[in-house]
């Protein structure tokens, strides 16, 4: 007796990867894990600090549904600072990770039957979050022009039904960048047709070979139509805190408010402290991370494009390596599922199918690179041993 809507959505394929791996690991096999999207390092401890102070001062209550007020005003300094969009308190809300943010979002702007852009191959959960919101999706392909969304693809996928597009740069899966001008052009495009612009940052930090930031967020004639999301997740390695954010429109996030009030109400007492300290105090640790990740990105592209049949595009953000496949397609392995499988049985690697990130995505698979350095040439070891 399961409803329409909630038959709509798949469980996620990289969750789903990641628990047959663990499943593995615990009968005993060795298998390394490259399958989630998060750092490996630990929370930096001023930010754990800041989470043993609030449970000693008693920081244990309820908050105010959207989040504590200082913890806005840090959200909109940051975006300030560091986006160029401005924005105060009655634009932004905190939510329980960069998840609740955009499903709040797409709840609070979609009927049945609107369309929503989004670039392909794209986050496992956009669709889903869409579908179960009774949006249509209108996936538009980026695999031929090295995953780079243009204004022109944007274009082409605009009808009279359009509501939003979502941006994500740099992109899960795929590490691209979409270019400045592109992004103004595209800008453009939202006003010219009035649909909403749902920019998900949460790779921001991590920009490669001298890549600049540029929030769409930041163009002010855009003030009424673009959603900028982001999170703590990943910038701070602090995925299981949940606290993510999003500054809007006053009027659609009053009513993500509402939603949320009436949902998981506040995100963690605690993990908002520990979040404000993220936002507000020495970012050197996110400066190393992506120090980090920028070297075994290197490691990645060179090692990566040595193994036969692997053909991988440089990836200028984030820290996933997503590798064109098809040449090792063969006999019964003629799926990146296929592959995926072939390589967490014969490899004893785990990584995501490409196909979970959309069909476009199938002819790739997707490797995190936020694993150790020694766990990442272990692992291209064993994959070319496999293939062997
Ligand atoms: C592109 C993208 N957006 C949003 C999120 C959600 O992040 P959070 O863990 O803060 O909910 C993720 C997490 O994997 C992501 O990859």
């Amino acid at each position: 007796m399961l409803s329409h809507r909630i038959q709509k959505i798949l469980p996620s394929a990289t969750l789903a990867i990641n628990a047959r791996a663990i499943e593995l690991k615990k009968q005993g096999v060795d298998i390394l894990k490259f399958g989630t999207g998060e750092p490996d390092f630990d929370t930096p401890d001023n930010i754990k600090n800041a989470a043993k102070r609030a449970l000693d001062e008693g920081f244990t209550k309820y908050t105010a549904t959207t989040g504590m007020p200082e913890l806005k005003e840090a959200v909109c300094q940051k975006f300030r600072r560091d986006n160029q969009i401005e924005c105060d308190i009655s634009n932004v809300m905190i939510s329980n990770g960069g998840k609740q943010a955009l499903y709040n979002c797409f709840m609070a702007i979609l009927n049945p039957g609107d369309e929503v852009i989004i670039p392909s191959p794209y986050w496992v959960s956009y669709s889903d979050m869409v579908a179960v919101c009774d949006g249509i999706c209108r996936f538009v392909d980026t695999t031929g022009n090295n995953f780079k969304l243009t204004a022109e693809m944007v274009k082409k996928a605009i009808t009279p039904k359009t509501k939003a597009l979502i941006l994500n740069s740099p992109s899960n899966p795929t590490g691209a960048v979409i270019e400045k001008k592109e992004i103004q052009k595209i800008g453009e495009l939202a006003l010219k047709h009035n649909f909403y612009v749902i920019s998900d940052e949460v790779y921001e930090c991590f920009l490669y070979d001298g890549k600049e930031m540029f929030s769409i967020g930041s163009i002010s004639e855009l003030k009424d139509l673009v959603f900028t999301v982001n999170a703590v997740s990943k910038t701070y390695a602090m995925t299981g805190w949940r606290i993510g954010y999003i500054a809007g429109p006053k009027d659609v996030i009053k009513a993500m408010g509402n939603l949320q009030g009436h949902s998981t109400s506040n995100p963690c007492s605690i993990a908002q402290k520990a979040a404000l300290e993220a936002l507000n105090g020495p970012q050197n640790s996110v400066t190393m991370m992506a120090e980090e990740f920028r070297k075994r990105r290197d490691y990645v592209y060179t090692e990566m494009n040595k193994i036969p049949g692997f053909k991988l595009q440089k990836p200028e953000g984030a820290f996933y390596a997503f590798p064109d496949v098809t040449n090792c397609y063969k006999s019964d392995i003629t799926d990146s599922f296929k592959f995926a499988e072939f390589l967490m049985e014969k490899a004893r690697v785990a990584v995501v199918p490409g196909g979970a990130f959309g069909k476009e995505g199938d002819r790739f698979i997707r490797f995190s690179y936020a694993s150790s350095m020694k766990d990442i040439e272990l692992g291209i070891e064993r994959i070319k041993g496999a293939l062997q």
